[in-house]
C-alpha cells in the first residue's frame, strides 16, 4: 500500500487491486443483447481500468476472466470469451506495451487451444520487462486448482514436510512474487467469492458495488479507493495502547 499527497488522489493507493468482472450477462439482457455484447463491453470497460490505474498508481491489476467452471456456460459463450482474449492480445498489446504493462498469466494454459496459448505467451514474453503495473489476466484460473497444482508442484520437487510453510506455499501459487490483494473488488452485487484468490484472499479489504461491471467506470472505481482509504486494517490484531508494555 502507497500513502499519496497529491490532494486528487486517496490517502492511501493500494498495491494490488483484483476485480470479479460480474454482471456482463445481465448488463445484456437489461438490454435486450446477446450475452457477448455484455462481455464486449466488459472488455472496453477493462481498458478504462487499466487507464485509471496506472494513472492511480495501482502497481497490481488481477482480473477474473475466465473461471476452470466457466467451461459449462454454452459454447458459443465459451468461444466467444475464447475469441475476446485472442483479440484483447491481438489489438490492445501495442498500446497496453507502450503504458508500460507488465501481462501476467494465471491459471492453467495447456486446455487453452495452441493458438491462444502462444499468443498468451508472447503477450507475457513482450511485456515482461514493464513496471507502470502488473496486470495479471486470470483465465481458466480457478483458486482450488491452483493450490491443488501447487501441492503436485511441491510432491514432484521433493518438499519434505517441515519446509511447508505459508511463504512456501505462496510461491509455488500462480501469483509467486506478487503480493496478495489489498481490495478486492466483486461488480453487480454478488456476496462470493467464487474460487477467486481463495489462499491470497486472508486479509484483503472486499468493496462489493449493485454497479454491473460495464458500468463500473473510473468514478466508480475511485469510489471504492475512497472506501479502502478509510478502512482500518488489522490482520486480525488489535491496536490498544492500554495494553503497551505487558505481556501474556
Ligand atoms: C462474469 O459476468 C464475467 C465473466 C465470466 C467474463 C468476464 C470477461 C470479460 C469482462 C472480458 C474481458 C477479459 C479478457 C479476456 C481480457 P457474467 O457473465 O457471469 O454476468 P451475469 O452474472 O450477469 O450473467
Amino acid at each position: 500500500m502507497s500513502k499519496t499527497s497529491h490532494p486528487n488522489l486517496p490517502k492511501q493507493i493500494p498495491q494490488h487491486v483484483a476485480i470479479i468482472m460480474d454482471g456482463n450477462g445481465r448488463w445484456a439482457l437489461k438490454r435486450g443483447l446477446p450475452r457477448l455484447a455484455g462481455h464486449k463491453a466488459g472488455t472496453e470497460n477493462l481498458r478504462r481500468i487499466i487507464k485509471a490505474c496506472v494513472e492511480f498508481g495501482v502497481g497490481y491489476l488481477t482480473i477474473y476472466a475466465f473461471s476452470t467452471e466457466n467451461w459449462g456456460r454454452p459454447h458459443e459463450e465459451v468461444n466467444g470469451l475464447m475469441r475476446i482474449l485472442e483479440d484483447v492480445i491481438d489489438k490492445e498489446l501495442s498500446e497496453l506495451n507502450e503504458q508500460g504493462v507488465q501481462i501476467r498469466h494465471l491459471g492453467r494454459l495447456d486446455q487453452l487451444a495452441p493458438a491462444l496459448q502462444e499468443k498468451v505467451m508472447d503477450a507475457v514474453h513482450t511485456t515482461q520487462h514493464n513496471s507502470k503495473l502488473v496486470l495479471n489476466v486470470a483465465f481458466n484460473y480457478g483458486g482450488r486448482d491452483e493450490i491443488v497444482h501447487g501441492i503436485q508442484q511441491m510432491l514432484k520437487d521433493g518438499v519434505s514436510p517441515e519446509s511447508v510453510t505459508p511463504e512456501l506455499v505462496s510461491k509455488y501459487l500462480y501469483t509467486a512474487g506478487v503480493p496478495d490483494p489489498d481490495l478486492i473488488i466483486r461488480t453487480s452485487g454478488e456476496l462470493r467469492i467464487s474460487n477467486f484468490l481463495i489462499w491470497q484472499a486472508a486479509y484483503s479489504e472486499w468493496y462489493v458495488t449493485p454497479t454491473y461491471w460495464p458500468d463500473f467506470n473510473k468514478e466508480e472505481f475511485r469510489k471504492a479507493l475512497d472506501e479502502f482509504s478509510n478502512r482500518d486494517r488489522r490482520y486480525g490484531k488489535v491496536d490498544a495502547p492500554e495494553y503497551e508494555g505487558t505481556h501474556v
